[in-house]
């Protein structure tokens, strides 16, 4: 098991002649205008908050997108700024990616492209040739921005996410002396759904650059191999996982990403959390109301979380069990994203309805069954509310990890709360001690519930404490660590056959 600690021995032992360069599309840091201040916020979504310990020990420069706006005034000549503001350890190098080019790029081919494909949800991707030539434009602007910081002496790069599948090859064409490795947060789709990409040859080009490719699970690792050997010359080995191409291999390896547990539980303990706990208390009348039973779940509004599949199963449990009206409670927290598209807008307005209907449906007196919360939390009030919730629901429809499974659990150590969620995502590998479900199955969801509701204090503190355990076990600076370890023993190879070549 890592900590933070060990990462940064290792990090400080094996990485001190080399640079650590990360890169995102999201950056961890955002500066807006409030008035007339300056604020600091971060972004919603796993990743920045995932990586943002691994960078904070590890001293490197994290290149992404500056999107705030007051993002250009906080940068120095070379458009660096140091974070966290509140104690600054790493470097942030924003990028500015104008606004044509992020409609087509960052909307267009990632999230209307990629995004519907790799999670093979029953939104069509759509794929724009202008699009295509946008994404790779955008590539090219970051990768000039890597190799500007990368300089001259040897550096890590860690690519993050389907922002970047072009990345890897463009700096290994102008730097072979680079190490480069990319994690693919979310799935990987099996070849036979992967048929539908105009550009197959380019972007598997483009992924193949990598020295070390990750994905989420060994499944991912084998629908990506698969999907080389059909579409792309190489030779793939299954059984070792990698793929050689033109004379390079690339690993490829499953990397189950985590959460920063240890300073998660520090902040559920704290008088901060109370207090944001007595906040919901009141703005939920949960003292008053007769409520029984919290159920929550909170996602970014994305159609592949199953927003609307849980609301089914809530209302379809509503229906089955009248013996829980005006005893249960749902609240969903919806943080709105990517609004600019309209499948994102669609499953807004979708929530929204459905929210209204349930309530028209089932209120009586003061009790409404459902309270939708169409905005940001921060993850203090985030971890509030899970320590007051009796059940945490997560259906996404696919999902490469799902973290909020993790938070909760990690939030809950008083080791009760009952988990509920979804086989399609990475996490049920791991959390097997949750109630799992086919998010498509409402009745299953509807069942979940009524299992959730009526459980043994023992059953649910049996079930916390293995799944708190695994969190702990398998964290956030474990899967950095295994990462670094597999990057370093890379280079150490490389330059052991080199050593081997030359003696010969
Ligand atoms: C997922 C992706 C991340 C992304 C996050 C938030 O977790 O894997 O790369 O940052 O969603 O989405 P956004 O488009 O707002 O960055």
């Amino acid at each position: 098991m890592s900590n933070r600690k060990t990462l940064q021995k290792l990090i400080r032992k094996e990485l001190q002649e080399v640079k650590f360069l990360v890169v995102s599309n999201r950056e961890p840091y955002v500066h807006s205008r409030k008035d007339d201040e300056i604020v600091v916020s971060r972004p919603a979504g796993g990743l920045a908050l995932a990586l943002d310990p691994v960078m904070q020990a590890s001293n490197g420069v994290w290149i992404a997108q500056g999107t705030g706006d007051a993002d250009r005034e906080t940068v120095d000549e070379h458009d660096h700024v140091a974070v966290p503001p509140e104690n600054p350890s790493y470097t942030l190098r924003r990028v500015w990616i104008d606004e044509q080019l992020q409609r087509e790029f960052y909307n267009g081919m990632a999230n209307e492209g990629l995004w519907p494909l790799c999670h093979i949800s029953f939104v069509r991707p759509t794929f724009r040739p202008r699009d295509w030539e946008s994404y790779r434009r955008a590539n090219q602007v970051f990768a000039d921005a890597i190799l500007e910081e990368a300089g001259e002496e040897a550096a890590f790069v860690f690519i993050q996410d389907y922002h970047f599948a072009l990345l890897p090859r463009m700096l290994k064409q102008r730097n072979p002396k680079l190490i480069v490795a990319q994690f693919w947060h979310i799935p990987w789709p099996n070849a036979e759904a992967f048929r539908a990409f105009p550009w197959k040859e380019e972007i598997l080009d483009g992924l193949l650059g990598n020295d070390l490719l990750g994905f989420q699970l060994r499944y991912h690792c084998t629908n990506f191999l698969e999907t080389v050997d059909r579409n792309i010359e190489s030779i793939v080995n299954t059984e070792q996982s990698n793929v050689m191409r033109g004379g390079h291999e690339t690993l490829v390896r499953p990397f189950p990403i985590s959460i920063d547990f240890d300073a998660h539980v520090r902040t559920a303990f704290s008088s901060e959390v109370q207090a944001d706990m007595e906040e919901w208390r009141k703005r939920l009348s949960l003292d008053t109301s007769g409520i029984e039973f919290l159920g929550i779940g909170i996602d970014r509004i994305d159609y592949t979380k199953g927003i609307p599949d849980r609301l089914q199963g809530f209302d379809y449990f509503l229906e089955q069990h009248p013996e829980y009206r005006g005893r249960v409670q749902f609240v969903q927290i919806g943080v709105p994203s990517r609004m600019e598209i309209q499948q994102y807008q669609a499953v807004s307005e979708e929530v929204e309805k459905m929210v209204d209907a349930m309530n028209q449906k089932w209120a009586s007196g003061s009790w409404k069954p459902v309270i939708f919360l169409r905005q940001y939390f921060t993850p203090r009030q985030l971890i509030a509310l899970h320590r007051l919730a009796n059940f945490c629901v997560v259906t996404s429809l696919h999902d490469g990890m799902n973290l909020v499974a993790k938070e909760y659990v990690a939030s809950r150590f008083d080791e009760d709360g009952v988990l509920i969620l979804s086989r399609f995502t990475g996490a049920a590998r791991e959390l097997g001690d949750a109630l799992l479900v086919n998010p498509f199955a409402i009745g299953e969801i509807a069942e979940a519930i009524a299992q959730a509701v009526s459980m043994k204090q023992e059953e649910r503190r049996k079930r916390m404490r293995r799944m708190r355990r695994d969190v702990e076990e398998n964290n956030i600076y474990d899967w950095a660590a295994n990462i670094l370890s597999q990057l370093l023993r890379f280079e150490i190879s490389s330059a052991q056959a080199e050593e081997e070549e030359e003696a010969q």
